[in-house]
């Protein structure tokens, strides 16, 4: 079967849209392309998938001068450019076959905007709407990738760390659809204390790029910040202590005037280990303790090199494989919005636009 879904993303400070191509097999016809997923049922196969365009329309420039985002301008921003981007992702196609939209988690006026689009495309369309779990777009969206399309999967079940600038969460997955939190941040999220730490360094917002760039040319041993509930028993995680650490070493230690740029590229080395030593050290023992064949790294601090890096290695060495999205996929985006509308379809036969309501709690997983 071959299907053109729109996903359309609204539920932070990025407006985007996207058309994704997927060509799944049929049942006997199978594809040479597809991979079976294990732990689903054996006719579920990984189909072909193409991003077609992915349009994003980043609010970086509105936000930054605040440290923050700011949900009403978020909001405002969104309603001003949910057109464009949409007219921009669909371009000369007429009409796709599947709409899907961010539902939650999210600020909800932001998401409003997206789903009131969706909900009014898919009324004058007579097109399938599918609202859908932003999480689950970060965490299937390894699976996307421009050149080929098609992926080699390694075996579910598997554990996936979610690391964006909202969530920090350790799922266990099991199929599509089947999703069971092990852990999460009981503070503040991973994207969130980098966006912090680079803000108390004078670095702008949003910051975790930034500190990551310092940090490959800064001296990682050179302070040892604490590696907050890194021998804890359960798998949660706590990364505001480590924030406060890095304000008190910037009172005690900060050379008087302009910080320099060895002190900002030692500091930030340094934070940055502390952070991928916890998010390295509790996936591997989660991985372990549920005997997993893989990892799947997804969100916006996913695009962190370092902590693929240590990732991929520890992971190599316990004998499990690292799945991350592509850099440019690792951040909000509408592409893993209408993968993950496209799996869920296959799960659910009644899409019904007028009951989609955006959620701004919306769970993931069960406890
Ligand atoms: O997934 P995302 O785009 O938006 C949310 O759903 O929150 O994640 C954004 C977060 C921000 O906190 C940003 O600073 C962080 O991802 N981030 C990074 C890197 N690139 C983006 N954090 C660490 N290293 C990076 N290279
Ligand atoms: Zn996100």
């Amino acid at each position: 079967m071959y299907m053109k879904i729109l996903g359309i993303e609204s539920s932070c400070d990025e407006t985007a849209a996207a058309l994704l191509e997927v060509i799944s097999p049929k049942r006997k016809l199978h594809a040479k392309n597809c991979k079976v997923l294990a732990g689903e049922s054996v006719n579920f196969k990984i189909p072909s998938i193409k991003v077609l365009i992915n349009v994003v329309l980043s609010q970086t420039e509105i936000h930054k001068k605040y440290g923050g985002v700011v949900p009403e301008a978020a909001a405002r921003a969104h309603l001003e450019n949910i057109n464009l981007v949409i007219e921009k992702a669909i371009g000369s196609n007429f009409k796709p076959d599947l709409i899907a939209v961010t539902k939650g988690p999210g600020l909800i006026t932001a998401l409003q905007v997206g789903v009131q689009a969706a909900k009014t495309l898919s009324y004058v369309w007579r097109v399938p709407l599918i609202g859908v779990n932003h999480l689950e777009g970060h965490l299937w969206s390894f699976l996307l990738n421009k050149e080929s399309g098609f992926k080699n999967i390694k075996y579910l079940p598997a554990v996936a760390l979610i690391v964006s600038g909202g969530h920090t969460e350790l799922i266990l997955v099991n199929g599509i659809g089947k999703y069971k939190l092990i852990g999460r941040t009981l503070d503040d999220a991973a994207g969130e204390v980098f966006d912090k730490v680079a803000k108390m360094l004078g670095l702008g917002y949003p910051g975790g790029h930034v500190i990551a760039m310092r940090a490959e040319k800064g001296n990682s041993a050179k302070i040892n910040f604490p590696r907050p509930m890194i021998n804890s028993s359960d798998f949660n995680f706590s990364f505001s202590g480590l924030k406060t650490s890095v304000k008190y070493y910037l009172m005690d230690t900060k050379p008087a005037g302009k910080l320099g740029k060895l002190f900002i590229n030692d500091v930030s080395a340094s934070f940055q280990q502390s952070v991928v030593d916890v998010l390295v050290g509790k996936t591997i023992k989660a991985a372990e303790k549920y005997k997993v064949g893989s990892i799947i790294l997804g969100g916006g601090v996913s695009a962190n090199e370092k902590l693929i890096q240590s990732l991929t290695i520890k992971a190599q060495n316990s004998g499990i494989n690292c799945l991350a999205p592509e850099k440019w996929l690792a951040g909000d985006n509408a592409s893993m919005i209408a993968l993950a509308g496209y799996f869920n379809k296959q799960k659910s036969s009644r899409i019904v636009y007028r009951k989609l309501v955006a959620d701004a709690n919306l769970i993931l997983t069960k406890n």
